[in-house]
């Protein structure tokens, strides 16, 4: 619903022909620029509130042995992966730098490791969980990396992990591509 009403006011804004887009029509090559690097909001929200958590939240599941917890977690994520995914054809109405990317790619790779996962959890099996699990957080700093943001690393949760945020790596970056 949200989601629609904001493509709705995104067409409105791109087909409507004052204001601010008749700026930005005046300097085609800057407002580019300004869109390729531009924060998303809505995207770093469901980053930030879903996936970092929910990531973490199955590990920890997974390593307790509680499958239905896991189970759990893995449907959060799936439900976050629809989430992003209408997120995404927002900011590709908005941004031909991410319309140039191989979004469908990205997520694929994403959702197959998951679906790995899912079974070593369906499978209550600790061990293919571990292997699965490694191929899933890899997958989050894939899609990180083509999205130009190599700095947000994620790993598996660490015991001594920074904090609240023990799945995430602050120590080294290169900074956005
Ligand atoms: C479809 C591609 C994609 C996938 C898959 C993905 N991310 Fe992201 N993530 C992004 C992008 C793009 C950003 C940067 C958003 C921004 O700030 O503009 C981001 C940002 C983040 C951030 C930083 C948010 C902030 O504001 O500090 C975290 C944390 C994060 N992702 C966690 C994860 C985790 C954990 C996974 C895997 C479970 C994951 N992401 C999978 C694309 C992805």
């Amino acid at each position: 619903m949200q989601g629609t009403l904001k493509r709705a006011l995104v067409l409105v804004f791109f087909v409507g022909n004052a204001g601010l887009l008749v700026n930005f029509n005046a300097t085609p090559g800057r407002a580019q620029e300004v869109k390729r690097n531009a924060y998303l909001p809505q995207l770093a929200d469901l980053m930030n509130e879903s996936m970092q958590i929910n990531h973490a939240k199955l590990w920890f599941a997974g390593h307790a042995g509680n499958w239905a917890l896991a189970t759990y977690e893995v449907k959060k994520i799936k439900g976050t992966i629809e989430e992003i995914k209408e997120t995404i054809v927002d900011i590709q109405i908005a941004s031909s730098h991410w319309r140039s990317l191989p979004v469908n790619e990205m997520l694929k790779n994403f959702v197959v490791n998951l679906d790995a996962l899912d079974q070593a959890v369906q499978a209550k099996d600790s061990v293919k969980f571990e292997t699965a699990y490694q191929g899933f957080t890899t997958a989050c700093n894939a899609c990180h990396t083509r999205a130009g943001q190599p700095q947000i690393k994620i790993i598996a949760p660490l015991p001594n992990g920074s904090g609240i945020f023990p799945n995430q790596d602050f120590t080294t970056g290169s900074g956005p591509q």
